[in-house]
This record gives structure tokens, sequence and C-alpha cells, in this order.
């Protein structure tokens, strides 16, 4: 199958991001329109209207490319290309009319994502990278920072939807990364978190029990602004993913191992 130009990949997912974006941003006053609730999250009318509307931006210009998105999915097992959407990442900062969301469009080919895009609609924020781009926002390049100990980071992290599942680890854990950062701050979306470890606005992000559409596209622009970025998949279908500056990931890795 022939290779597809990285820039028309890239310019596809942020067509789609900012389409999906702009839908959640006009119909804001929807934003309370749920298909099902549950103790930590919930499923918005929203949610699938925006999928569809980054779906069509991708099926006109790749029919044949595969989708996986949070609220559903078109597989295609012929498909090299696979397209993988987050319409409202923050979806429970969205219907509270907290401005923290954003929607997220990663490619990946033969498993491997080659470009990515973040979009923060209420910030008017941008991210993008592919793996031969530098990692942008608005179409200026970031960098992550150069903070150099975890005492002086700002970490930003989540608990799981999965909480009670094992609240002690997961409060331990949370203990530890706040006892041994600068400040810990949980603000509510994975791909607009991690962004901000691209842009150097905080040095780390950590959460587990996410899925692959909450950090495709933004895992790569962390990696593209300097950063590193590490993923351990978990029992279930979720992952385990913390992103640095150059400089934290070891530290971050040995309290991921500490709770494992
Ligand atoms: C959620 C957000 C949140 C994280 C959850 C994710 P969603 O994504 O990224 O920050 O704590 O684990 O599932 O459901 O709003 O797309």
């Amino acid at each position: 199958m022939k290779e597809i130009d990285l820039d028309q990949l890239l310019d596809t997912a942020v067509r789609a991001a900012k389409t999906a974006g702009r839908h959640a941003l006009e119909n804001k006053a929807r934003r309370t329109e749920a298909t099902k609730t549950y103790t930590h999250d919930v499923k918005l009318v929203l949610d699938a209207e925006c999928q569809k509307k980054a779906e069509g931006v991708i099926a006109a210009e790749f029919p044949d490319h595969a989708v996986l998105g949070e609220e559903d999915a078109r597989p295609n097992a012929s498909a090299a290309y696979e397209w993988i959407i987050d319409p409202i990442d923050g979806t429970v900062n969205f219907t509270h009319g907290f401005p923290y969301w954003c929607c997220s469009v990663a490619v990946r080919r033969n498993g491997k994502v080659l470009a990515g895009c973040v979009y923060a609609a209420e910030f008017n924020a941008c991210y993008t990278a592919h793996i031969e781009s530098p990692a942008m926002c608005n179409g200026k390049p970031i960098q992550v920072s150069d903070v150099r100990n975890l005492k002086d980071a700002l970490i930003i992290t989540g608990l799981s939807k999965a909480l009670e599942g094992d609240p002690e680890r997961h409060f331990s854990r949370f203990q530890t990364l706040a006892l041994k950062t600068q400040k810990l701050r949980i603000v509510g979306a994975a791909a607009l978190d991690m962004c901000h470890v691209a842009n150097g606005t905080c040095e780390g992000f950590y959460e587990s029990g996410i899925y692959v559409w909450d950090f495709a596209a933004a895992g790569l622009i962390v990696e593209r602004a300097g950063g590193a970025f590490s993923i351990v998949p978990r029992r279930d279908d979720t992952f385990t993913v913390f992103c640095t500056n150059a400089h934290l990931n070891n530290e971050i890795r040995a309290i991921h191992e500490q709770f494992s």
C-alpha cells in the first residue's frame, strides 16, 4: 500500500479535531444531554455527534481507512491506517461547563502513531505533531520544560474511573506523588494534560486506567516536543501512561513501579 504524505495526514487530523471541537463548542447549551451516566463518568449526545463530525472529515479524505473511536469503531481489517478519535476528552468537565476539555485525533499505520492533533476549542489551542515535524501549538514550535528535580515539578494526574476497585493503591500513589512534587494537580482531560507537558507549562503527567484515544495524539506531541512518553498495558483494555520532560521520566517510573 502506498504511503501517505505525513503533512496530509496531519492536515486531516487537524481538520477532524477542529470540526469536532467546534461542534461541541457551538452546542455547549446542550452539554447536559446524556445518553448514560456512571458513578464517575457520563456519555453525552454530543460525544457521539462530535465523533461523527470527525469521522466525516476523515472518511471524505480516506474512505478506506479504519476508525477507532471512544464512541464507536469502524474497523477495517485490511486497512493499514487507523484513526483514533476521542471526540470530547474531559467529558465530565464539559458537561459541567468547565472549559478544560479537548478533541483528540491521531492516525497510526500498522500500530505506529504517525500524526496527531489535540484541539482545545475553549482556549483556541491546537497542538500538533507528526513523526518528522516539531510539536507545535497554533503553528508555533513548543518544547518541554527544563526542570530537573521532581521536588520543583508541577505534575498533573487523574484518578481512575475504576477507583472503587482499589482505592488504597490509587490514593497511596497519589499521596506519594503529592509529597514528592512541588504541586500535584487533577484537571480532568488526559490529552490536554499531556499537551501541557509538551508546551513546558508542567513537567509531567501520570494516570492509570486510561484508553488509547486519551493519549495516542498527545503522546506523539510530547515526544516531538523533546519529552519522554511511556505506556504500560494493564489487564483490561486500559493503560498506565506517564510522560515527562526529558529529566523526570525515571523518577515517575520509579513511583509507578512502587505501586504496581
Ligand atoms: C477522561 C479524561 C480524564 C481521565 C479519564 C479519561 P473522557 O476521558 O481524560 O482526565 O481522568 O480517565 O477517561 O472519558 O472524558 O474522554
